[in-house]
């Protein structure tokens, strides 16, 4: 796998990186500088200079001011450098202006992650919709960058209409482009859904992971199902959800699925061409929280991870499943405050956690043991009477539950059982109220 990875590698490029900032509350820590650092290598670059500027007065066409963008420009030419990372958000015009001064490719924040995905996505789905994120980026960028240039022309005259044109028909296609991988996600998602359906059918409980990027969710993967799933110190090594099978103490066999690292400001496009991985995660009957309990950067880190669940549950229109936190890289704590976090091992919310060292393998059985205990926890067995008039609910209780069994009767009823934990069975009967006892 490593070797795939190396050779997809395109020939090292020398970069030269800068991280504005405006305010004081937004001046970059030592942690996003070395995450800025991070990303910076996994697209394969040799990092020349990285130094985070302030930029007192913002320049509309090219974001920094003067003296920084001449130092820029200077410790470019120095270090030989062919690649200039701004990370933050460039307008179009102000990479391209940028590109024109600096003589070099600019890339900014979300180029950045969108290039790491590009390298990263390992399965057909994974390139599928790493190509839509590009996509839906570069449209937006070609619409930008055309209203810019009709305003500067004036909105008219004859100039104005090649150009014009030649840009439709560069969006046309890209529209074109975008349908079509649209169509093969939905295929995608398709699949997913009858294989999602066979797995509820089947009464495995199914644990997703989630977390920020190289906070250990394919370690700890790895060590819960004893796959060999790529985990390296490098961002976003994992971008497909990969599912395997693992076993829970008493409950036996169960489905994990380790999904894509979250990261602060993750581009929007991404996180719209992602949904069909994430909605996954969000189908899953516990979610299982991985943080990097080590890193300076945690506490901004897990929440910034909430704010993506949070805006996929708005999204999505599914609710976030029960979740639990699991507090890793212990191995990197000093003990005393390793024995501190063990001891009050609860999240905000009092959410349920567990302190493991995913590398070395401890607190892994601590952990199972608190999967199944959720899992177990305050879920109810129902049975219902549902007729042809009730689909919404069988679609709903197959959706939100785990359906035991179903059984038609001779007038063509369905008495279904079926588990559902507690939260949900109350959701259930505030939205089917028909089928409440109470
Ligand atoms: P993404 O794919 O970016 O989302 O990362 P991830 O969350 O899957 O992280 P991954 O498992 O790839 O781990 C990132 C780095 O942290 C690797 O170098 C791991 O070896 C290291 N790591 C993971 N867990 C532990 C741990 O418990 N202790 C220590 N010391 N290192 C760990």
């Amino acid at each position: 796998m490593t070797d795939r990875m190396i050779d997809r590698t395109p020939v090292p490029e020398v970069a030269g990186v800068i991280i504005p900032w405006f305010t004081p509350a937004n001046r970059p820590t030592e942690d996003r500088l070395q995450e800025t650092a991070g990303l910076v290598e996994a697209l394969g670059c040799n990092l020349a200079f990285l130094r985070a500027e302030h930029v007192r007065k913002v320049n509309s066409s090219v974001l920094l001011s003067g003296g920084i963008l001449d130092r820029l420009a200077e410790d470019l030419r120095q270090n030989d450098c062919t690649v200039a990372v701004v990370d933050g958000d460039l307008t179009p015009v102000q990479q391209r202006n940028l590109e024109r001064k600096l003589e070099v490719k600019v890339i900014d924040r979300t180029g950045l992650i969108l290039e790491i995905f590009g390298l990263r996505a390992r399965t057909k789905e994974g390139r599928l919709q790493v190509e839509l994120a590009r996509l839906l980026y570069e449209r937006s960028r070609l619409v930008r960058t055309w209203t810019h240039l009709e305003r500067q022309r004036g909105g008219g005259g004859f100039l104005s209409g090649p150009g014009e044109s030649q840009l439709e028909a560069d969006r046309r296609m890209l529209d074109d482009k975008i349908l079509r991988l649209r169509r093969d996600l939905d295929d995608v998602k398709r699949t997913r859904a009858v294989q999602r359906a066979g797995r509820k059918r089947s009464g495995k409980p199914v644990i997703a992971l989630v977390g920020y990027t190289n906070a250990g969710k394919s370690t700890l993967f790895n060590q819960m199902s004893g796959a060999d799933v790529f985990a390296r110190d490098m961002p976003f090594a994992t971008l497909d959800p990969t599912i395997r099978r693992f076993d829970l103490p008493t409950l036996g066999e169960a489905a994990l699925i380790d999904t894509v690292g979250f990261i602060t400001d993750l581009p929007t496009h991404l996180i719209d061409s992602f949904q069909a991985t994430l909605e996954e995660a969000m189908q899953a009957d516990l979610l299982v929280h991985v943080r990097d309990r080590s890193s300076r950067a945690d506490l901004e880190q897990a929440e910034d991870v909430m704010i993506v669940l949070e805006q996929l549950e708005a999204e999505t229109g599914l609710p976030l499943p029960p979740m639990i936190e699991v507090w890793n890289k212990a191995d990197l704590l000093p003990d005393d405050r390793a024995e501190a976090l063990a001891f009050s091992a609860r999240g905000p919310l009092d959410t349920p956690a567990v302190l493991v060292s995913a590398l070395t393998g401890t607190g892994i059985n601590e952990l199972l043991d608190l999967i199944e205990a959720v899992l177990l926890k305050g879920a109810t067995e129902i049975e219902l009477e549902l007729g042809t008039k009730d689909g919404r609910a069988r679609a709903w209780l197959h959706r939100n539950g785990e359906v035991l069994s179903e059984t038609t009767l001779d007038s063509g009823n369905v008495v279904m059982t079926a588990r559902l934990p507690n939260d949900r069975l109350g959701q259930f009967y505030s939205e089917f109220p028909d089928f409440n006892p109470a």
